[in-house]
């Protein structure tokens, strides 16, 4: 039997040592369930549930609007970076939130008196912010609701002069405020109608649904998807600093971002208490994950003011250079074991940031108290990440660097046409990694490998693996025992790669 996580870090501590991923690996144990049979639901923050427990780093090679999108529809989540304008971020997280319109809160109007050709031209505008409505609801000059401009209203129409209350069908469906998706499915299942505008008690428009996102979420074929329930939208994080966050929080919140995320390189320190303090008197319903610390202390102090999540991981980072730059850090799994057992109980989601090589990883993050993990270079080189494909020594590859790199922070300088300080220390390097396709791919692979270490340690839930997970550490000779050895690699293999 394997060592548990007190008696291992007890014994650690005593010799002054701290560990990370290769140190320590799970031992085997009893097992009545097969991998596919483990419950792999979690939280990210107190409130923010996951059905994978995957995140999407808040950099700017690695979440954008498309990463947020395809990990919420695997179950994960994704966190928006912040080197950009606050509308722009704004813009990213409602793409993600309208994805799935399961109810479309501020659909685009259109006014009875606009000519088609601009209603036209309003489509086209809308597809260039990455939208891509079919069909809008009509007002007349009081802002009352009319009826719905469809799709086949626009498209056989042949002159573009006609106004929008010429081509309008007055038969078509609107429903009241509190209609559920449900009913709204019923409705517009019945009448053949594609879209389904809401009004309020005075006849003003106050949302919209739109059929094939309520049949998908009715028909249940998203179960994989996390969504929040009230609205079934897909669920989304997006990063916020400690300088001038008031403005790009406001429009976050209004947009229905999840999870606001304070991402700074030290979370116990004075401006972050601050601003958590702020963000919770002023968004008190909204979860705050704060981070990133490595100590326990650390982590209490956060609890203790408030944070919803915390982010766990310093200098560990693949492209990170804090520990060579400014001499601080905890090697990981130890940072986790501390900063887990100092909130233990408390509802508070730890994510473990940074470091991660391989599912292996994940599951070790996992067992050692967290609830999920949060990963930039596993996720860099996907077809989801920003950036596009390029050619190195005849490898493809996308580029990945760290946010506090050189050219990071002279983009986001750039972006906030602030001047880029010649002087700035960075903590982060510039790098490629290679090109791995579809994120679906990836996270099928990732997964699969959690599962697997779930069965082999007869963990039927992360909550389970909490509580039955007991560790080895292995000798440097150990260590390399574990990975493949003394033979000459032939084909690649989609879920390992020398490093
Ligand atoms: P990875 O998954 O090992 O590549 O680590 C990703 C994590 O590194 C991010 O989620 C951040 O917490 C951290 N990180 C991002 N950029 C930098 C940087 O420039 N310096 C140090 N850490 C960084």
């Amino acid at each position: 039997m394997g060592y548990t996580r007190q008696e291992l870090f007890s014994a650690l501590r005593a010799q002054a040592l701290d560990v990370t991923f290769d140190d320590i690996r799970l031992a085997t144990g009893y097992s009545d369930i097969l991998p596919e049979e483990a419950n792999l639901e979690t939280i990210f923050t107190r409130n923010v549930k996951l059905k994978i427990p995957l995140v999407s780093a808040a950099m700017d090679t690695v979440t954008e609007a498309p990463m947020a999108i395809v990990m919420a529809l695997l179950g994960g989540i994704g966190v928006i970076h912040k080197a950009m304008k606050p509308q722009a971020q704004a813009a990213m997280v409602r793409r993600v939130r309208t994805y799935l319109n399961g109810l479309i809160s501020n659909p685009t109007p259109v006014l009875d008196t606009d000519t088609i050709a601009s209603v036209k031209d309003l489509k086209r505008r809308l597809l260039e912010e990455g939208l891509e409505p079919h069909s809008f609801p009509a007002l007349d000059s009081n802002g009352k609701l009319i009826g719905l401009l469809t799709r086949e209203d626009i498209y056989f129409c042949m002159n573009d002069d006609r106004l929008v209350s010429e081509v309008i069908e007055p038969t078509h469906l609107k429903a009241p405020k509190n209609t559920t998706i449900q009913e709204a499915f019923q409705e517009m299942l019945k009448y053949h109608e594609k879209a389904l505008p809401l009004h309020d008690d005075a006849g003003m428009l106050c949302g919209m649904y739109a059929f094939s996102d309520v049949a998908r979420i009715v028909t249940g074929k998203q179960h994989m998807h996390n969504i929040d329930e009230k609205t079934g939208q897909l669920r989304v994080a997006a990063a916020v600093g400690t300088r001038d966050f008031e403005e790009r929080a406001e429009l976050l919140v209004r947009e229905g971002v999840d999870v606001l995320v304070i991402d700074t390189a030290h979370g116990d320190s004075r401006r972050v208490y601050e601003t958590l303090a702020e963000l919770k008197r002023q968004y008190p319903d909204v979860d705050i994950m704060v981070g990133n610390v490595s100590e326990g202390e650390s982590a209490r102090r956060l609890a203790d003011a408030g944070a919803d999540g915390i982010k766990v991981g310093q200098g560990g980072g693949s492209i990170c250079t804090t520990r060579v730059v400014a001499g601080v850090g905890c090697p990981q799994c130890s940072a986790l074991h501390e900063c887990s057992c100092a909130v233990e109980g408390r509802g508070i989601g730890i994510c473990s940031d940074g470091g991660a090589r391989n599912s292996g990883d994940l599951t070790v993050a996992l067992a050692l108290g967290s609830h999920s993990v949060m990963a930039g270079r596993l996720f860099a080189g996907t077809d989801e990440a920003p950036g596009t494909v390029t050619k190195v020594d005849n490898n493809w590859v996308k580029e990945y660097r760290g946010m506090g790199s050189v050219g990071a922070m002279k983009a986001n300088a750039e972006a906030m046409h602030d001047r880029y300080q010649q002087k700035a220390v960075p903590e982060g390097i510039e790098s490629v990694v290679p090109y791995q396709g579809k994120m679906a791919d990836v996270i099928a692979q990732l997964i699969g490998g959690v599962r697997a270490g779930m069965g082999y340690t007869g963990a039927r839930t992360i909550e389970e693996l909490h509580k039955k997970a007991t560790f080895r550490r292995a000798s440097s000779a150990g260590i390399a025992e574990g990975r493949p050895h003394d033979v000459i690699v032939t084909k690649q293999t989609p879920n390992y790669r020398e490093s």
